[in-house]
């Protein structure tokens, strides 16, 4: 543990109560936690896992809509479900609450009345669109009209889901209400916003100072902060109706904006598991506070909750915030509306016992630093071929020839030859690797090195096979399976973060259940005469039947599918007109300067061959001024032009990385006029 700590507080985003879970939650946000939970309290750390439904906020209540239900209906059903699926699935929470929870209301509210007695809100007054008839004003979400961008006739107030464009409902040509179909009208109203500017100073000091953030936050983190002219207020309460009320008389018909009531239910779940204890978590700097997210809950975690920490002034900050990219499956985006998605709690009814097979599948593919893509025909020969011929082998054989030679009995061995004793510090060496990788959130390097483990160990007994050895090797027999017994004994330890039940059904077998991390450190794992338990089966071999079967049943789903939104394209396929959309051209860069106060920032003049134009661009760590002027590039031309620390920029530089993270310079070959197309 990080010396300066003593404990450590862990959440999971809290999902949101209007779906089940699938594969894509799993792997993004709640796997990765609890391996890294499990791994902490293996070492016997004090650490407290915190997670629980997310009920309020518009997904809910458009899910209570389609169905024609209450949202309290909606959440009841789901966040039962997602509770049982949790622990059904081995994913090991001390508390899964509520947002719904009477404390979490009290919580909740107390934070804002800190905050509004502490005068840090401004209260703004803006027009928003009201329908008349349902008598109420409208989420972004329940607000269509034309895209003035495509000419969608049904994009969403805050998106068009045809051209992909963020919008703002006031963009749309022809409003209309989702609720009566009418056209809404503009309403004055006021809000509570948080001055998000005020903090930009506190905010920036705090990222910039976080130490062994992944790339992939650190980069989303830094754009928000030099986006435009930086952080812009945000409104805090909602004129809704499903929602924590805002406790102030003047705020009557209002209730918080669902991302601020939902992180401060990792506050209230915490207060409800230690109603005595809880402050010691949230209020004492030796507490380490980590929250696994999935990437498109970044903003809120790093700046917008961080922002609300300090303005409260109590509590500590996230030390980090390990976010993971998405998950797709066979090639397409995951949507729970478009029902594209492996749901665990049937993976579990048609796959049962075999929790582990999943958790492998999703540690060995985790989304950690880009999109991953999720596919049954890997998941079937990850595990025929990894966890069966692999680890499924080298336990089966340890234990059916210990039975066979020894009676169930560790072997008392005299004498050590130099493989054995090689074979054990290896192995001791990819344990200690494990837990480096764990500590840095490097989960697939870590799941390696456990299987690392197994390998060693497989390849061990395939070289001494004691199977050959005769009467007259005794010695050698009893060497052989003590060490491998000693191996299988590692590996029913260090397999438990990410293969719970497995873990379990070894220590079964071994009847090693007293055995902790702290053990790992002997070679002598389990004693000689130590008696065994009941052998069982590990894993069984996955047919090609049952993965077929998986994906005829995804495919059915898609094909019965009445929604009409899009037909979803491959994710990483785009058509041609898609790439002759993008406007490439040769130009010269003929003046750099550094931006102010942005030490990744150029602001480059470049030579298009029509004219000058300004692009800031992220290279400053990598080239100084001098040393690229006069340099060709290639440079995306129509790319919608951005303020960037007040700078307008037009148009992008194309870079090659390298595998350092370098940035190196793409351009044409030899000397080409100024923009000449790239095509
Ligand atoms: N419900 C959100 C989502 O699924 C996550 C909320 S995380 C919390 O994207 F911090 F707000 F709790
Ligand atoms: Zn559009």
């Amino acid at each position: 543990m990080h010396k300066e700590f003593e404990r450590t507080l862990v959440t999971a985003a809290l999902p949101y109560a209007n779906g089940p879970l699938h594969i894509g939650h799993i792997a993004g946000c709640y796997l990765p936690a609890d391996i890294y939970v499990r791994f902490l309290r293996l070492k016997g750390e004090d650490v407290v896992f915190i997670c629980g439904s997310d009920e309020h906020g518009v997904p809910i209540t458009l899910q209570a809509k389609k169905e024609g239900v209450s949202p309290r209906q909606i959440v009841d059903r789901y966040h039962e479900l997602m509770k049982q699926t949790f622990r059904d699935f081995g994913i090991h929470f001390d508390i899964y609450s509520r947002t719904t929870h009477p404390g979490h209301y009290q919580t909740a509210s107390e934070f804002f009345k800190v905050l509004n007695d502490k005068g840090i809100f401004q209260i703004i007054e803006t027009e928003q669109y009201y329908d008349e008839e349902a008598c109420q004003f409208l989420a972004d979400r329940y607000i269509a009209g034309e895209c003035p961008k495509c000419g969608n006739p049904d994009a969403y107030g805050d998106q068009c889901e045809k051209c992909g464009t963020s919008l703002s409902p006031m963009e749309l040509k022809n409003p209309r209400s989702l609720l009566s179909g009418k056209p809404p009208v503009l309403r004055k109203t006021k809000n509570w916003y948080l001055p998000l500017n005020l903090f930009q100073k506190d905010i920036e000091q705090y990222i910039n100072t976080r130490k062994n953030w992944k790339p992939n936050v650190m980069g989303q983190c830094k754009s928000w902060l030099e986006m435009g002219d930086g952080l812009q207020p945000r409104a805090m309460t909602r004129d809704l109706e499903w929602g924590v009320p805002v406790p102030l008389e003047e705020a009557k018909g209002k209730v918080l904006y669902v991302w601020f009531d939902a992180p401060i239910g990792y506050i209230s779940a915490t207060k409800e598991l230690m109603p005595e204890r809880w402050k010691t978590y949230w209020q004492d700097k030796k507490t380490r506070l980590i929250h696994f997210i999935g990437k498109d809950n970044i903003v809120f975690h790093c700046i917008i909750f961080p922002a609300m920490l300090m303005a409260h002034g109590n509590f500590i900050l996230p030390d980090n915030v390990p976010a993971n990219e998405f998950l797709n499956l066979e090639g397409q985006k995951i949507s729970t509306s478009r029902r594209w998605a492996v749901w665990v709690h049937e993976y579990l009814e048609d796959f049962p016992g075999m929790q582990d097979s999943l958790r492998y599948a999703l540690c060995t593919n985790m989304p950690e630093t880009k999109d991953n893509d999720f596919t049954w025909k890997e998941f079937q020969l990850r595990h025929n071929s990894e966890l069966v011929a692999i680890l499924g082998n080298f336990v089966h054989r340890t234990l059916v020839l210990t039975h066979k030679f020894f009676n169930g009995q560790v072997p008392n061995p005299s004498s050590f030859i130099k493989e054995d004793l090689h074979a054990l510090s290896e192995c001791k060496a990819a344990i200690r690797e494990m837990a480096g990788c764990i500590e840095e959130f490097h989960f697939r390097d870590a799941i390696q090195k456990m299987m690392q483990v197994a390998r060693i160990g497989n390849k061990y007994l395939a070289d001494m096979e004691p199977w050959k050895l005769g009467d007259t090797q005794e010695e050698r027999k009893k060497a052989i399976l003590y060490t491998s017994v000693q191996i299988t004994a590692m590996l029913s330890v260090v397999c438990e973060p990410f293969l719970p039940f497995t873990s379990e059904k070894l220590k079964n077998m071994l009847a090693c259940h007293h055995l902790g991390w702290n053990n790992l450190e002997h070679d002598h794992l389990i004693p000689p005469g130590h008696k065994f338990g009941k052998p069982e089966i590990l894993f069984r071999k996955i047919e090609d039947l049952e993965v077929e079967n998986q994906i005829k049943k995804l495919n059915e789903v898609k094909n019965k599918s009445t929604t009409s939104e899009p037909e979803e394209k491959p994710v990483n396929e785009i058509s041609y007109d898609d790439f002759s959309r993008l406007r490439l051209i040769v130009a010269t860069i003929e003046q750099a300067e550094k931006v102010a106060g942005a030490d990744k920032l150029l602001r480059l003049t470049l030579n298009d061959g029509k004219e000058k134009r300004t692009v800031v661009s992220g290279i400053a760590l990598h080239y100084t001024p001098e040393e690229i002027i006069g340099k060709q590039v290639l440079l995306l031309a129509n790319l919608a032009p951005k303020k960037l620390r007040g700078i307008e920029s037009k148009g992008m530089i194309l870079m090659a990385e390298n595998s350092d993270g370098k940035l190196i310079f793409v351009a044409p070959e030899t000397k080409t006029q100024n923009g000449a197309p790239v095509k």
